[in-house]
């Protein structure tokens, strides 16, 4: 089972699984994204999901029927709400979906005997850290009702693991994924204005945005914007894959970085932008966006060494796959 499988990671997760055989059952309630996801998704991998259902993962009773369906070996829960910026004017909802949302899961899945769960977590747990590259023993400084409700479920997850020994949980902690499905038919398309960068910066070179706005430049990097270690979707993807191979390997709550290990500052990333689309893309800096941070990088060398997989694809093509979507679907999926 998928959750938020229509989602800028679910999608491309999707299309990974179809393409190594696994059956996809997929729970999403399509808040931030549009049904044709699913029908790209099908056509990129050639196959079949076995079920979509339009279901709010709050919804004990209906997820409980979708459990009564299917035999569910394992979850996958991306089905969460993800921006900063809106978590800190809507920090009640950021907690009702993303903590409410994983209760209601774990709670369905244990009343249907199922153990095994991947969680999407983020490396904005960190907080404001003065250390980089980031491991997963640094410790947990929320500074934003986001990230705070991403550590209360790892937190959550930490204890059922503890008090029931039989489960198996994978927590990642995404850094920034970005880019898309190389053939363009699938990437982030969020509804309405975008609050990440990478979506920002394609639209504004598509001409669809006046100017990309640079929230500061007066950080402690060494051109004074913020500084994230992007991670191409595809990385992403492939490695929730992975993750679900190594399941069986534990039982108990596992964390891993899923980073490339470099950062990049907002201009460096508007620069290779530039570069790849060819465009001239205008900004102009304005204030700090409330609860942003000023560097966050990962070590991600546990997963390689525990796996033996590491993210490939450079910032080049996640900036040439991502304008290569937007490109493709100048309104995101709205048309078609
Ligand atoms: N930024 C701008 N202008 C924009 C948008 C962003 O300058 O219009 C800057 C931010 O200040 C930050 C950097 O670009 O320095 C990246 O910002 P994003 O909004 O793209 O992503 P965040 O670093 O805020 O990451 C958060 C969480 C991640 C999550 C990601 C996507 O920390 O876990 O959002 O939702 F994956």
């Amino acid at each position: 089972m998928v959750t938020g499988a229509t989602g800028f990671i679910g999608s491309h997760t999707c299309v990974e699984l179809l393409d190594h055989g696994y059956q996809v059952v997929v729970v999403d309630d399509f808040s931030n994204s549009s049904p044709q996801v699913v029908s790209r998704i099908q056509r990129l991998a050639g196959r079949f999901l076995d079920a979509v259902y339009k279901v709010d993962v709050r919804d004990r009773r209906a997820l409980s029927s979708v459990f009564d369906r299917h035999r569910v070996d394992a979850v996958v829960h991306f089905a969460a709400k993800k921006a900063v910026g809106e978590s800190v004017r809507l920090p009640v909802e950021y907690y009702d979906v993303n903590v409410g949302g994983t209760t209601a899961l774990l709670a369905t899945m244990h009343e249907h005997g199922v153990r095994r769960l991947v969680f999407s977590s983020s490396c904005s747990i960190y907080g404001d850290v003065d250390t980089s590259p980031l491991t997963e023993q640094d410790p947990a400084r929320p500074s934003n009702p986001y990230a705070a409700s991403k550590w209360t479920c790892e937190q959550m997850l930490a204890d059922v693991c503890r008090c029931r020994p039989d489960y198996t949980v994978l927590s990642l902690r995404y850094f920034n994924p970005v880019g898309a499905h190389p053939s363009g038919l699938l990437g982030e398309a969020p509804l309405g204005e975008p609050d990440n960068l990478m979506p920002y910066l394609a639209q504004v070179a598509a001409g669809r945005r006046e100017r990309l706005r640079v929230f500061g430049s007066d950080y402690a990097t060494a051109d004074g914007t913020g500084v994230r270690d992007y991670i191409h979707v595809m990385d992403v993807a492939e490695a929730h894959r992975i993750a679900l191979e190594h399941l069986g390997d534990s039982t108990g709550l596992r964390v891993f970085n899923l980073g490339v290990g470099s950062g990049t500052s907002v201009f460096e990333l508007l620069t290779a932008f530039g570069e790849v689309s060819g465009k001239t893309i205008p900004y102009e800096v304005v204030d700090r966006r409330p609860g942003d941070v000023t560097e966050l990088v990962a070590d991600p060398s546990a997963v390689t060494r525990e796996w033996g997989w590491r993210a490939s694809r450079d910032l080049a093509a996640m900036c040439r796959d991502a304008w290569r979507f937007q490109r493709l679907n100048p309104t995101g999926y709205a048309a078609g």
